[in-house]
This record gives C-alpha cells, sequence and structure tokens, in this order.
C-alpha cells in the first residue's frame, strides 16, 4: 500500500489560497472540504473557490463534500477541476448511480462515513468506489480530537477491501497527527488528510515529509 497525504485547507489561510497550496507541494493531494451549514453545521467555500484554486495549483484536488444533496452537487466539483470526490453516504440518494457518473467524468468516486455510520451495510457498493473515508471525528471542523473508537471500523474495512480483491483506497480524516497517524496506518489506512498538524506546523512541508515517513513504518 502506498502511503498518500492529502493537507486539508481548511487549516490554511483562505485569503492565500495559492500559496498555501504551494507551502505543501509535496504532498500528494490537496483536502478541499466544503461544508454547507445543513449537512454539517459550518460553512466553507464553493464551485467558484474551487475552479479558482484548481487554476493555481498542479497538486491535484480531493474534494470532500459535507453537503446535502451530494447528487445534484458533487459532478459540479468534477466540472470544476476536483480529480477526486468524496460524497458521504449519509447525504447520497443514488450512491452507486453517483459515484458512476464521478467516474464517468473522469475523476475518482469516494464515500465518507461519519462516526456514527458502519460500513457492512456498504458493502456491497465497494466495487463502485475508487476510496472509502473512515471519519475519524464528527465531521464539520477542523482541529478536533482523534476518535479512537474509529480504528476497528478501518481495520475492518480494509479486511472488506481484501475480501472483495479491490484496488481501493481506505482514506481517514479527522485528527491524523504525528501522535496518531502510526495507528491509522496499522489499521489499515493508507490516505491521510492532515489539516491542523500541516498548516498549524512551522514547516508545513516538513509536516507532511515526516507524516508520511511515520504512516510508512
Ligand atoms: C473535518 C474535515 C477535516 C478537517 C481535518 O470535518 O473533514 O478535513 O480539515 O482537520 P484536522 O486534521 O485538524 O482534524
Ligand atoms: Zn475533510
Amino acid at each position: 500500500m502506498a502511503v498518500q497525504i492529502s493537507p486539508s485547507i481548511l487549516a490554511a489561510d483562505f485569503s492565500r489560497l495559492a500559496e498555501e497550496a504551494a507551502a505543501v507541494s509535496g504532498a500528494d493531494w490537496l483536502h478541499v472540504d466544503v461544508m454547507d451549514n445543513h449537512f454539517v453545521p459550518n460553512l466553507t467555500l464553493g464551485v467558484p473557490v474551487v475552479e479558482s484554486l484548481s487554476r493555481a495549483t498542479d497538486t491535484p484536488l480531493d474534494l470532500h463534500l459535507m453537503i446535502e444533496d451530494p447528487d445534484r452537487w458533487a459532478p459540479r466539483y468534477v466540472e470544476a477541476g476536483a480529480a477526486s470526490v468524496t460524497f458521504h453516504a449519509e447525504a447520497a440518494g443514488a450512491p452507486v448511480r453517483l459515484a458512476r457518473e464521478i467516474r464517468a467524468q473522469g475523476a475518482r468516486a469516494a464515500m465518507a462515513l461519519k462516526p456514527a455510520t458502519p460500513i457492512e451495510p456498504y458493502e456491497d457498493l465497494l466495487p463502485e468506489l475508487d476510496m472509502l473515508l473512515v471519519m475519524t471525528v464528527e465531521p464539520g471542523f477542523g482541529g478536533q480530537a482523534f476518535l479512537d473508537i474509529m480504528l476497528p471500523k478501518i481495520r475492518r474495512t480494509r479486511e472488506l477491501i481484501a475480501k472483495h480483491g479491490l484496488e481501493m483506497w481506505l482514506q481517514v480524516d479527522g485528527g491524523v497527527s504525528a501522535d496518531t497517524i502510526e495507528r491509522c496506518a496499522e489499521a489499515g489506512a493508507d490516505v491521510f488528510v492532515a489539516g491542523s498538524a500541516v498548516y498549524g506546523a512551522q514547516d508545513p512541508a516538513e509536516a507532511v515529509r515526516r507524516l508520511r515517513a511515520q504512516a510508512q513504518q
């Protein structure tokens, strides 16, 4: 499993997004958290900002849609330049159709699970997806404490991916840091979102390198 790091710009300075993206040019992805104040109690950014950001950086954009009605909006984010789009299982009306649509547009399709949502009901959907995101905090805010009780779900998801012989990636998001990334990797995660652990560091590029090295151990 190749380790990938996806710094979350939620923890960056929104008035300097292009520079903040450039500060982590060694990362595999840039994680972009879209919140609508309905699916989660917070509001961030939308399609126009993603369009501008995708023009301003060569790092592929990893969109995390914490919004209602992703069936309607996810394709718009692919058009805006996203290379990967993650919708929430709890919000999608027709997840299989949506994943197929995202893939048909040429992007990677991913589905996220809130902490209280189990993976088992979605086992049959896994072949339709390029990545599964196990949230390790309640979505909505950066800087929250990592939920250790999610480790069994990460392990179980990795087992199901292996059982079906799939190539798909397993992402974790929320409270991922130097203190927690090894536990996530050991449980089977291979794509690591980190907001405050990267942009809260003195040197964000160095923080990305360190997280990658720790996850590879
Ligand atoms: C939370 C977002 C995360 C957030 C992570 O709802 O999905 O991507 O930016 O921030 P940290 O790494 O600080 O927990
Ligand atoms: Zn996120």
